[in-house]
């Protein structure tokens, strides 16, 4: 049998995406465009695990959208659409509840990160948010997962519920087992401040990040306050593994230049690090600025961004109809 693959991804609408976010996510589904059908999903639902402020979750929805449209997403070739507005998530949700363990869920050490110290209080949404991450994927029957390497684990339990399913109702192969495309090197770029932590939206200082709409100047500076090193840099891949905050800088330009690592490292090698951060900044503000101000451009116009969502998810509700029909009588639901 002939599986037709199909991607599917979403990301989570909080806020401004960042650097870390186009290199890992946004620009790998742009190029996977061309390979195969690509569904793209604001997952508002998987937002709202935890308390978002009601006017800035709608604000945010729309940025996503534009930031999607303005890296270059196209909604001709892309199914685009927010993940609340096809209901067939929450049913699919709902059935695969019932098909994951608890003990699986247990296991998630994402829960454990974002519950912190007091797991009692956080909200039941948040402790089966994997499940409700199934249920996107299989809702399609995606074959392929675009994600960073946090969501590893997530995927990883997408398979199991897939694969359980498909045994309980006895039927082997009905839902594939998506596999995760993780870009390798990209994975994690690193905050600008601590080279041990991820670039995050949740950092505190806004110097450990560089955003899709900030400023030339903003970018020069945040590159120029980066932290670095006062030697050197290394022509050592080893050495260069002790120092984070230098190799993500490298792996940075490395990704922007679409240069080797070991080729950016290899011209860097024995320059200071003010060299390297000029340069740095330049390829940034050339290849950021433009995506911010495009991003500020389609935000002004709300209902021409509102519109491409409808469309979007009115083709996606075609097919998880279509998909959710055969579930329900597998299982059992009149
Ligand atoms: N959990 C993902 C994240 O935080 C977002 C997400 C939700 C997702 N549903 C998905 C990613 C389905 C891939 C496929 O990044």
């Amino acid at each position: 049998m002939i599986i037709k693959k199909l991607a599917f991804s979403g990301v989570q609408p909080t806020g401004n995406l960042h650097l870390g976010n186009y290199l890992g996510a946004l620009k790998n589904f742009v190029s996977l465009q061309n390979e195969m059908d690509c569904i793209y999903c604001v997952v508002d639902l998987h937002a709202i695990t935890v308390f978002q402020k009601p006017s800035e979750l709608t604000n945010n929805v729309l940025e996503t959208t534009a930031s999607f449209l303005a890296t270059g997403l196209k909604p001709e070739k892309s199914i685009i659409f927010n993940q609340s507005s096809v209901a067939g998530h929450t049913e699919l949700a709902w059935i695969l509840n019932c098909i994951s363990r608890i003990g699986w869920l247990n296991r998630m050490t994402q829960f454990k990160d974002k519950a912190g110290s007091d797991k009692e209080k956080a909200s039941v949404g948040l402790y089966i948010y994997p499940n409700l991450m199934a249920a996107d994927i299989l809702l399609y029957k995606a074959t392929h997962v675009p994600v960073g390497a946090d969501q590893k684990q997530h995927l990883e339990l997408s398979r199991d519920i897939a694969q359980k399913f498909n045994k309980d109702f006895n039927c082997e192969n009905f839902f594939p087992l998506p596999e995760p495309l993780i870009p390798k090197k990209v994975s994690r770029i690193m905050s600008l401040r601590d080279g041990a932590k991820k670039m995050s939206k949740s950092e505190e200082s806004d110097y450990s990040r560089i955003n899709l709409k900030d400023s030339a100047d903003e970018i020069k500076k945040k590159i120029q306050k980066a932290k670095s090193d006062s030697e050197p840099i290394p022509d050592d891949s080893k050495i260069l593994k002790q120092k984070p905050e230098a190799l993500n800088l490298l792996t940075i330009y490395s990704e922007i230049t679409k240069k080797s690592l070991a080729q950016i490292t290899s011209e860097m090698a024995g320059k200071k690090y003010s060299y390297l951060k000029e340069n740095l900044a330049e390829v940034l503000i050339e290849e950021i600025t433009p995506v911010g101000k495009e991003i500020q451009k389609l935000l002004k116009d709300k209902s021409h961004l509102k519109n491409i969502l409808e469309n979007g998810t009115e083709k996606a509700n075609i097919i998880a109809e279509e998909n959710l029909k055969i579930i329900r009588e597998k299982v059992g639901l009149i």
